[in-house]
Protein backbone atom coordinates (compact mmCIF):
# COMPACT_ATOMS: atom_id res chain seq x y z
CA UNK A 1 0.00 0.00 0.00
CA UNK A 2 1.39 3.18 -0.95
CA UNK A 3 -0.78 5.84 0.29
CA UNK A 4 -4.66 6.68 1.69
CA UNK A 5 -6.86 4.05 0.93
CA UNK A 6 -10.36 4.65 -0.71
CA UNK A 7 -12.98 5.75 2.37
CA UNK A 8 -15.01 3.17 1.28
CA UNK A 9 -12.55 0.26 1.88
CA UNK A 10 -10.18 2.16 4.08
CA UNK A 11 -8.47 0.10 7.03
CA UNK A 12 -7.58 3.43 8.47
CA UNK A 13 -4.16 2.67 8.02
CA UNK A 14 -1.46 4.53 5.01
CA UNK A 15 2.20 2.85 4.89
CA UNK A 16 5.67 4.84 4.73
CA UNK A 17 9.13 3.70 3.40
CA UNK A 18 9.64 1.93 7.21
CA UNK A 19 6.05 -0.07 6.03
CA UNK A 20 4.91 1.12 9.39
CA UNK A 21 0.77 1.37 9.04
CA UNK A 22 -0.28 4.85 9.66
CA UNK A 23 -3.76 5.13 11.73
CA UNK A 24 -6.23 7.39 10.53
CA UNK A 25 -8.78 6.92 12.90
CA UNK A 26 -9.11 7.09 16.49
CA UNK A 27 -11.77 7.76 19.05
CA UNK A 28 -13.02 10.95 19.07
CA UNK A 29 -12.00 11.88 15.28
CA UNK A 30 -15.34 12.01 13.69
CA UNK A 31 -16.60 8.77 11.42
CA UNK A 32 -16.04 8.82 7.63
CA UNK A 33 -19.88 9.33 6.92
CA UNK A 34 -19.59 12.69 8.28
CA UNK A 35 -17.41 13.91 5.49
CA UNK A 36 -19.24 14.60 1.86
CA UNK A 37 -19.09 10.97 0.29
CA UNK A 38 -15.94 9.40 -0.18
CA UNK A 39 -13.66 12.57 0.46
CA UNK A 40 -11.63 13.09 3.53
CA UNK A 41 -12.12 15.76 6.67
CA UNK A 42 -9.07 17.86 5.88
CA UNK A 43 -7.79 20.91 7.72
CA UNK A 44 -4.65 23.39 7.22
CA UNK A 45 -2.47 25.08 9.27
CA UNK A 46 -0.23 27.82 8.04
CA UNK A 47 -2.73 29.35 5.01
CA UNK A 48 0.28 30.95 2.77
CA UNK A 49 1.34 30.16 -0.19
CA UNK A 50 1.99 26.42 -0.11
CA UNK A 51 -0.97 25.96 1.38
CA UNK A 52 -3.41 27.79 -0.64
CA UNK A 53 -1.42 26.28 -4.08
CA UNK A 54 -0.29 23.01 -3.43
CA UNK A 55 -2.06 21.65 -0.37
CA UNK A 56 -5.24 23.85 -0.88
CA UNK A 57 -6.67 24.80 -5.34
CA UNK A 58 -4.11 22.87 -6.85
CA UNK A 59 -5.01 19.58 -4.78
CA UNK A 60 -8.56 20.12 -5.42
CA UNK A 61 -8.38 20.68 -8.80
CA UNK A 62 -6.07 17.63 -9.68
CA UNK A 63 -7.63 15.40 -7.02
CA UNK A 64 -11.39 17.25 -6.02
CA UNK A 65 -13.01 13.68 -4.61
CA UNK A 66 -9.81 12.92 -2.11
CA UNK A 67 -10.74 15.24 0.92
CA UNK A 68 -12.95 18.07 1.51
CA UNK A 69 -11.88 21.52 2.88
CA UNK A 70 -13.05 22.02 6.54
CA UNK A 71 -11.04 24.44 8.66
CA UNK A 72 -7.95 27.00 7.58
CA UNK A 73 -6.03 28.36 10.41
CA UNK A 74 -3.43 30.87 10.41
CA UNK A 75 -2.23 33.39 13.27
CA UNK A 76 -3.27 36.05 10.26
CA UNK A 77 -6.86 36.07 10.24
CA UNK A 78 -6.51 37.87 6.87
CA UNK A 79 -4.51 35.60 5.49
CA UNK A 80 -7.03 32.86 6.46
CA UNK A 81 -9.48 34.35 4.19
CA UNK A 82 -7.29 35.59 1.49
CA UNK A 83 -6.97 31.72 1.44
CA UNK A 84 -10.24 30.35 1.60
CA UNK A 85 -11.19 33.16 -1.36
CA UNK A 86 -8.00 31.59 -3.50
CA UNK A 87 -8.92 28.23 -2.39
CA UNK A 88 -12.36 28.68 -3.58
CA UNK A 89 -13.65 27.01 0.11
CA UNK A 90 -16.79 28.06 2.31
CA UNK A 91 -15.31 26.69 5.46
CA UNK A 92 -14.71 28.13 8.61
CA UNK A 93 -11.64 29.76 9.32
CA UNK A 94 -9.67 30.36 12.62
CA UNK A 95 -6.72 31.47 14.88
CA UNK A 96 -6.68 29.02 17.25
CA UNK A 97 -5.57 25.34 16.32
CA UNK A 98 -7.20 24.11 19.22
CA UNK A 99 -10.66 25.59 17.96
CA UNK A 100 -10.53 24.42 14.94
CA UNK A 101 -9.93 21.09 15.43
CA UNK A 102 -13.05 20.95 18.48
CA UNK A 103 -15.38 22.66 15.93
CA UNK A 104 -14.57 20.87 12.85
CA UNK A 105 -13.05 17.28 13.75
CA UNK A 106 -10.80 16.98 10.65
CA UNK A 107 -9.14 13.40 10.13
CA UNK A 108 -6.46 14.85 7.81
CA UNK A 109 -3.95 17.75 9.07
CA UNK A 110 -1.68 19.70 6.50
CA UNK A 111 0.73 21.34 8.27
CA UNK A 112 2.24 24.76 5.90
CA UNK A 113 3.07 27.00 8.69
CA UNK A 114 6.46 29.03 8.48
CA UNK A 115 9.33 25.96 9.59
CA UNK A 116 9.61 26.70 13.38
CA UNK A 117 5.67 25.81 14.00
CA UNK A 118 5.64 22.64 12.74
CA UNK A 119 6.59 20.42 15.59
CA UNK A 120 3.96 21.46 17.82
CA UNK A 121 1.52 21.21 14.90
CA UNK A 122 2.48 17.71 14.01
CA UNK A 123 2.22 16.68 18.27
CA UNK A 124 -1.10 18.44 19.11
CA UNK A 125 -2.69 16.89 16.18
CA UNK A 126 -0.86 12.86 16.79
CA UNK A 127 -2.58 13.40 20.41
CA UNK A 128 -5.79 14.28 18.59
CA UNK A 129 -5.92 10.99 16.32
CA UNK A 130 -5.74 13.39 13.54
CA UNK A 131 -3.55 12.14 10.28
CA UNK A 132 -0.93 14.13 9.64
CA UNK A 133 1.34 15.38 6.83
CA UNK A 134 3.72 17.89 7.17
CA UNK A 135 5.69 20.20 4.69
CA UNK A 136 9.19 20.27 4.95
CA UNK A 137 11.59 20.95 7.04
CA UNK A 138 9.89 18.69 9.72
CA UNK A 139 11.53 20.27 12.36
CA UNK A 140 14.10 23.06 12.90
CA UNK A 141 16.10 21.58 15.71
CA UNK A 142 16.87 18.35 17.86
CA UNK A 143 14.14 19.18 20.58
CA UNK A 144 11.45 19.28 18.38
CA UNK A 145 13.16 16.47 16.69
CA UNK A 146 13.14 14.53 19.74
CA UNK A 147 9.41 15.87 20.21
CA UNK A 148 8.06 14.77 16.91
CA UNK A 149 10.06 11.70 17.51
CA UNK A 150 8.18 10.57 21.25
CA UNK A 151 4.65 11.95 20.10
CA UNK A 152 4.64 9.15 17.56
CA UNK A 153 6.14 6.50 19.69
CA UNK A 154 3.51 7.61 22.62
CA UNK A 155 0.37 7.78 20.05
CA UNK A 156 1.56 4.68 17.92
CA UNK A 157 0.78 7.10 14.84
CA UNK A 158 3.19 7.81 12.04
CA UNK A 159 3.61 11.42 10.00
CA UNK A 160 4.05 11.52 6.36
CA UNK A 161 6.66 14.40 5.44
CA UNK A 162 5.90 15.68 2.32
CA UNK A 163 9.15 15.45 0.32
CA UNK A 164 8.24 15.90 -3.21
CA UNK A 165 11.78 16.00 -4.73
CA UNK A 166 12.31 12.68 -4.32
CA UNK A 167 8.81 12.16 -6.55
CA UNK A 168 10.49 14.00 -9.50
CA UNK A 169 11.07 11.86 -12.67
CA UNK A 170 15.22 12.69 -12.85
CA UNK A 171 15.60 12.16 -9.03
CA UNK A 172 13.56 8.70 -9.55
CA UNK A 173 15.79 8.06 -12.43
CA UNK A 174 19.16 8.59 -10.32
CA UNK A 175 17.94 6.26 -7.42
CA UNK A 176 16.92 3.45 -10.12
CA UNK A 177 20.60 4.00 -11.41
CA UNK A 178 22.39 3.81 -8.47
CA UNK A 179 19.85 1.39 -7.09
CA UNK A 180 20.78 -1.14 -10.48
CA UNK A 181 24.68 -0.84 -9.43
CA UNK A 182 24.75 1.27 -12.15
CA UNK A 183 28.37 2.28 -10.81
CA UNK A 184 28.86 0.01 -8.14
CA UNK A 185 29.73 0.55 -4.69
CA UNK A 186 29.55 4.58 -4.06
CA UNK A 187 32.52 5.89 -2.82
CA UNK A 188 32.01 9.74 -2.54
CA UNK A 189 29.78 12.46 -3.40
CA UNK A 190 29.82 16.20 -4.94
CA UNK A 191 26.75 17.88 -4.94
CA UNK A 192 26.41 21.76 -5.10
CA UNK A 193 22.86 23.56 -5.40
CA UNK A 194 23.26 26.89 -6.83
CA UNK A 195 20.11 29.37 -5.91
CA UNK A 196 20.30 32.70 -8.17
CA UNK A 197 19.64 36.14 -7.21
CA UNK A 198 16.32 35.80 -7.62
CA UNK A 199 15.11 33.08 -6.08
CA UNK A 200 18.03 32.82 -3.72
CA UNK A 201 17.46 36.35 -2.99
CA UNK A 202 13.49 35.85 -2.02
CA UNK A 203 14.74 33.84 0.81
CA UNK A 204 16.58 36.92 2.27
CA UNK A 205 13.37 38.90 1.70
CA UNK A 206 10.75 37.04 3.60
CA UNK A 207 10.86 34.88 7.27
CA UNK A 208 13.31 32.66 5.77
CA UNK A 209 16.25 35.15 6.77
CA UNK A 210 16.07 34.69 10.32
CA UNK A 211 16.94 31.49 11.93
CA UNK A 212 14.70 31.46 14.90
CA UNK A 213 11.65 30.46 11.98
CA UNK A 214 13.44 28.57 9.27
CA UNK A 215 16.66 27.17 11.16
CA UNK A 216 18.91 28.59 8.10
CA UNK A 217 19.31 27.33 4.77
CA UNK A 218 20.90 24.33 6.10
CA UNK A 219 17.59 23.39 7.32
CA UNK A 220 14.73 24.96 5.39
CA UNK A 221 16.53 24.48 1.69
CA UNK A 222 18.93 21.71 2.14
CA UNK A 223 16.46 18.87 4.35
CA UNK A 224 15.20 18.48 0.33
CA UNK A 225 18.73 17.78 -0.46
CA UNK A 226 19.84 15.70 2.45
CA UNK A 227 16.40 13.89 2.24
CA UNK A 228 17.66 12.67 -1.32
CA UNK A 229 21.19 11.99 -0.70
CA UNK A 230 19.90 9.56 2.18
CA UNK A 231 17.23 8.32 0.01
CA UNK A 232 19.61 7.79 -2.97
CA UNK A 233 22.50 6.25 -0.87
CA UNK A 234 20.23 4.78 1.64
CA UNK A 235 22.33 5.24 4.29
CA UNK A 236 22.19 7.75 7.41
CA UNK A 237 24.19 10.47 8.03
CA UNK A 238 26.71 9.97 10.96
CA UNK A 239 29.05 13.02 10.94
CA UNK A 240 28.84 17.19 9.39
CA UNK A 241 31.34 19.29 9.48
CA UNK A 242 30.39 22.22 7.56
CA UNK A 243 31.31 26.23 7.19
CA UNK A 244 28.37 29.49 6.95
CA UNK A 245 29.00 32.79 5.86
CA UNK A 246 26.76 35.59 5.05
CA UNK A 247 28.51 37.68 2.16
CA UNK A 248 26.26 39.51 0.38
CA UNK A 249 22.33 39.98 1.45
CA UNK A 250 21.54 41.55 5.33
CA UNK A 251 23.95 43.79 6.84
CA UNK A 252 26.30 43.65 3.71
CA UNK A 253 24.43 45.92 1.83
CA UNK A 254 24.92 49.49 1.02
CA UNK A 255 21.90 50.60 1.77
CA UNK A 256 18.51 49.23 3.11
CA UNK A 257 14.64 50.16 3.88
CA UNK A 258 12.09 47.85 5.38
CA UNK A 259 10.69 46.82 2.11
CA UNK A 260 10.60 46.81 -1.79
CA UNK A 261 7.59 48.95 -2.15
CA UNK A 262 8.54 51.69 -0.21
CA UNK A 263 11.93 51.56 -0.66
CA UNK A 264 13.53 55.48 -1.86
CA UNK A 265 16.83 53.06 -3.58
CA UNK A 266 14.05 51.17 -5.44
CA UNK A 267 15.84 52.87 -9.11
CA UNK A 268 19.14 51.58 -8.14
CA UNK A 269 18.92 48.82 -6.10
CA UNK A 270 18.85 45.54 -7.80
CA UNK A 271 17.01 43.41 -5.90
CA UNK A 272 14.43 45.11 -6.24
CA UNK A 273 10.93 43.01 -6.15
CA UNK A 274 7.67 44.35 -7.79
CA UNK A 275 5.11 42.51 -5.82
CA UNK A 276 2.52 44.91 -7.13
CA UNK A 277 2.76 43.09 -10.62
CA UNK A 278 1.33 39.79 -8.99
CA UNK A 279 -2.18 39.59 -7.75
CA UNK A 280 -2.00 36.81 -6.04
CA UNK A 281 1.00 37.82 -3.75
CA UNK A 282 -0.82 41.14 -3.25
CA UNK A 283 -3.76 39.39 -1.80
CA UNK A 284 -1.75 37.01 0.26
CA UNK A 285 0.16 39.31 1.91
CA UNK A 286 -0.27 43.27 0.48
CA UNK A 287 -3.74 42.77 1.88
CA UNK A 288 -3.07 41.33 5.53
CA UNK A 289 -0.31 43.43 6.13
CA UNK A 290 -2.53 45.16 8.94
CA UNK A 291 -2.82 42.20 10.94
CA UNK A 292 1.03 41.07 11.38
CA UNK A 293 3.05 44.16 9.99
CA UNK A 294 4.75 41.07 7.85
CA UNK A 295 6.40 42.08 4.79
CA UNK A 296 6.35 39.76 1.39
CA UNK A 297 8.69 42.13 -0.56
CA UNK A 298 11.15 42.76 2.81
CA UNK A 299 14.58 44.32 2.12
CA UNK A 300 17.23 41.79 1.45
CA UNK A 301 19.83 43.91 3.14
CA UNK A 302 18.15 44.28 6.55
CA UNK A 303 20.69 43.96 9.64
CA UNK A 304 18.15 41.42 11.05
CA UNK A 305 19.25 38.73 8.43
CA UNK A 306 21.18 35.72 10.54
CA UNK A 307 21.30 33.14 8.51
CA UNK A 308 24.36 32.65 5.63
CA UNK A 309 24.16 32.63 1.93
CA UNK A 310 27.06 30.66 1.55
CA UNK A 311 27.52 27.02 2.93
CA UNK A 312 29.37 24.21 2.58
CA UNK A 313 29.79 21.15 4.64
CA UNK A 314 31.34 17.39 4.79
CA UNK A 315 29.13 14.84 5.22
CA UNK A 316 30.18 11.37 6.03
CA UNK A 317 27.67 8.42 6.28
CA UNK A 318 26.81 5.13 7.79
CA UNK A 319 27.87 3.06 4.44
CA UNK A 320 31.35 5.31 4.38
CA UNK A 321 30.51 7.61 1.71
CA UNK A 322 31.56 10.97 1.75
CA UNK A 323 29.90 14.06 0.36
CA UNK A 324 31.47 17.43 -0.46
CA UNK A 325 28.05 19.64 -0.36
CA UNK A 326 27.80 23.74 -0.95
CA UNK A 327 24.72 26.02 -1.60
CA UNK A 328 25.12 29.73 -2.49
CA UNK A 329 22.51 32.09 -2.63
CA UNK A 330 23.65 34.64 -4.97
CA UNK A 331 24.67 32.84 -8.36
CA UNK A 332 24.20 34.08 -11.93
CA UNK A 333 21.90 30.75 -12.54
CA UNK A 334 19.66 28.68 -10.63
CA UNK A 335 19.83 24.26 -10.47
CA UNK A 336 22.53 22.03 -8.98
CA UNK A 337 24.95 19.54 -9.97
CA UNK A 338 25.12 15.98 -8.33
CA UNK A 339 28.07 13.49 -9.22
CA UNK A 340 28.50 10.01 -7.40
CA UNK A 341 31.90 8.63 -7.55
CA UNK A 342 31.74 4.46 -7.86
CA UNK A 343 34.21 1.68 -7.99
CA UNK A 344 32.89 1.17 -11.18
CA UNK A 345 32.44 4.57 -12.60
CA UNK A 346 30.72 7.77 -11.87
CA UNK A 347 27.23 9.17 -12.13
CA UNK A 348 26.66 13.13 -12.96
CA UNK A 349 23.29 14.86 -12.77
CA UNK A 350 23.39 18.91 -13.91
CA UNK A 351 19.91 20.59 -13.46
CA UNK A 352 19.48 23.43 -15.59
CA UNK A 353 16.77 25.66 -13.98
CA UNK A 354 17.32 28.95 -15.22
CA UNK A 355 20.58 30.75 -16.85
CA UNK A 356 21.29 33.39 -19.14
CA UNK A 357 21.77 31.14 -21.86
CA UNK A 358 19.58 28.52 -23.57
CA UNK A 359 20.12 24.94 -22.50
CA UNK A 360 18.72 22.12 -23.66
CA UNK A 361 17.82 19.53 -21.83
CA UNK A 362 17.39 21.15 -18.87
CA UNK A 363 18.24 18.63 -16.95
CA UNK A 364 21.20 15.57 -18.12
CA UNK A 365 22.17 12.90 -16.50
CA UNK A 366 24.98 10.78 -17.46
CA UNK A 367 26.74 7.79 -16.80
CA UNK A 368 30.66 7.26 -17.08
CA UNK A 369 31.96 3.66 -16.86
CA UNK A 370 35.45 3.15 -15.72
CA UNK A 371 37.01 1.67 -18.46
CA UNK A 372 34.67 2.08 -20.72
CA UNK A 373 31.97 4.96 -22.09
CA UNK A 374 29.93 7.95 -21.50
CA UNK A 375 26.17 7.26 -21.92
CA UNK A 376 23.64 9.85 -21.63
CA UNK A 377 20.65 8.83 -19.80
CA UNK A 378 17.35 9.66 -21.14
CA UNK A 379 14.76 11.43 -18.59
CA UNK A 380 11.03 11.40 -18.75
CA UNK A 381 9.86 15.28 -18.44
CA UNK A 382 7.52 15.91 -15.16
CA UNK A 383 4.64 18.30 -15.22
CA UNK A 384 3.28 21.11 -13.03
CA UNK A 385 5.63 21.93 -9.84
CA UNK A 386 8.80 21.16 -8.45
CA UNK A 387 10.07 19.18 -11.81
CA UNK A 388 6.89 17.42 -11.63
CA UNK A 389 7.37 16.05 -8.06
CA UNK A 390 4.40 18.09 -6.76
CA UNK A 391 2.13 15.98 -9.11
CA UNK A 392 3.47 12.58 -8.50
CA UNK A 393 3.31 13.55 -4.28
CA UNK A 394 -0.68 13.69 -4.77
CA UNK A 395 -0.35 10.61 -6.54
CA UNK A 396 1.58 8.78 -3.92
CA UNK A 397 -0.13 10.18 -1.02
CA UNK A 398 -3.84 10.12 -2.66
CA UNK A 399 -3.76 7.56 -5.69
CA UNK A 400 -3.44 4.36 -3.82
CA UNK A 401 -1.73 2.59 -6.43
CA UNK A 402 0.88 0.24 -5.69
CA UNK A 403 4.42 1.85 -5.76
CA UNK A 404 7.98 0.21 -5.53
CA UNK A 405 9.27 0.06 -2.08
CA UNK A 406 11.60 2.99 -2.65
CA UNK A 407 8.96 5.36 -3.58
CA UNK A 408 6.61 4.41 -0.45
CA UNK A 409 5.46 7.75 1.14
CA UNK A 410 8.70 9.17 3.67
CA UNK A 411 8.13 9.26 7.32
CA UNK A 412 9.58 10.83 10.36
CA UNK A 413 12.68 9.17 10.24
CA UNK A 414 13.54 10.98 6.74
CA UNK A 415 11.91 14.21 8.33
CA UNK A 416 14.35 13.52 11.16
CA UNK A 417 17.72 12.64 9.21
CA UNK A 418 17.57 15.02 6.98
CA UNK A 419 16.88 17.95 9.58
CA UNK A 420 19.57 16.84 11.42
CA UNK A 421 22.17 17.01 8.78
CA UNK A 422 21.12 20.79 8.57
CA UNK A 423 21.09 21.15 12.27
CA UNK A 424 24.25 18.93 12.61
CA UNK A 425 26.08 21.47 9.97
CA UNK A 426 25.07 25.05 11.62
CA UNK A 427 25.90 23.35 14.87
CA UNK A 428 29.06 22.44 13.54
CA UNK A 429 29.78 26.74 12.46
CA UNK A 430 28.66 28.01 15.37
CA UNK A 431 30.96 25.81 17.26
CA UNK A 432 33.77 25.24 14.73
CA UNK A 433 33.59 21.44 15.23
CA UNK A 434 32.72 18.17 13.81
CA UNK A 435 29.35 17.27 14.77
CA UNK A 436 27.85 13.82 15.27
CA UNK A 437 24.42 13.24 14.36
CA UNK A 438 24.04 10.76 17.78
CA UNK A 439 24.78 13.73 19.93
CA UNK A 440 21.57 15.44 19.11
CA UNK A 441 18.36 13.10 19.28
CA UNK A 442 17.84 9.47 20.19
CA UNK A 443 16.30 7.74 17.29
N1 LIG B 1 8.09 21.23 -0.51
C1 LIG B 1 8.28 22.36 -1.13
O1 LIG B 1 8.80 22.37 -2.23
C2 LIG B 1 7.86 23.65 -0.47
C3 LIG B 1 7.72 24.82 -1.23
C4 LIG B 1 7.32 25.98 -0.57
C5 LIG B 1 7.12 25.97 0.80
N2 LIG B 1 7.28 24.82 1.51
C6 LIG B 1 7.08 24.81 2.97
O2 LIG B 1 5.74 25.19 3.24
C7 LIG B 1 5.69 25.93 4.45
C8 LIG B 1 4.98 27.25 4.18
O3 LIG B 1 5.72 28.01 3.26
P1 LIG B 1 5.03 29.21 2.46
O4 LIG B 1 5.92 29.53 1.32
O5 LIG B 1 3.61 28.90 2.22
O6 LIG B 1 5.15 30.41 3.54
P2 LIG B 1 4.11 31.57 3.82
O7 LIG B 1 4.85 32.62 4.53
O8 LIG B 1 3.40 31.93 2.57
O9 LIG B 1 3.04 30.89 4.78
C9 LIG B 1 3.31 30.55 6.11
C10 LIG B 1 2.06 30.85 6.92
O10 LIG B 1 2.24 30.40 8.27
C11 LIG B 1 1.56 31.32 9.11
N3 LIG B 1 2.00 31.15 10.49
C12 LIG B 1 3.14 31.59 11.08
N4 LIG B 1 3.21 31.19 12.36
C13 LIG B 1 2.07 30.48 12.58
C14 LIG B 1 1.55 29.82 13.72
N5 LIG B 1 2.21 29.79 14.90
N6 LIG B 1 0.36 29.21 13.62
C15 LIG B 1 -0.33 29.22 12.44
N7 LIG B 1 0.12 29.84 11.32
C16 LIG B 1 1.30 30.45 11.41
C17 LIG B 1 1.88 32.66 8.49
O11 LIG B 1 1.00 33.68 8.92
C18 LIG B 1 1.73 32.33 7.01
O12 LIG B 1 0.42 32.55 6.56
C19 LIG B 1 7.13 26.11 4.92
O13 LIG B 1 7.41 25.20 5.94
C20 LIG B 1 7.97 25.79 3.70
O14 LIG B 1 9.20 25.19 4.03
C21 LIG B 1 7.63 23.67 0.89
Amino acid sequence: MAGLPPIASRRDFMRTASGAALAVAASGVPSPSQAAPGKRRYAIVGTGHRASGMWGKQLLTRHPDAVEVVGLCDINPLRAEAARELIGVSCLTFTSFEKMCDETRPELLMVTTVDAEHARYIVAALERGIQVITEKPMIVDEVQCQAVLDAEKRTGRRIVVAFNYRYSPKHRKVKELLASGAIGRVTSVDFSWYLDVYHGADYFRRWHRLRAKGGTLFVHKATHHFDLMNWWLDADPVQVFASGDLKRYGAQGAFRHTHCRTCPFKERCQFHFDMTKDPRLMRLYADCESADGYHRDGCVFREDVDIFDTMSALVRYSNDVTMAYSVNAFMPFEGHRVAFNGELGRLEMRDYERQPWDVEPETEIVLVRSFGKRERIPIEKGEGGHAGGDNALYQAIFGGAEVPSHMRLPGSRAGALSCLTGIAARKSVDEQRPVRISELVRL
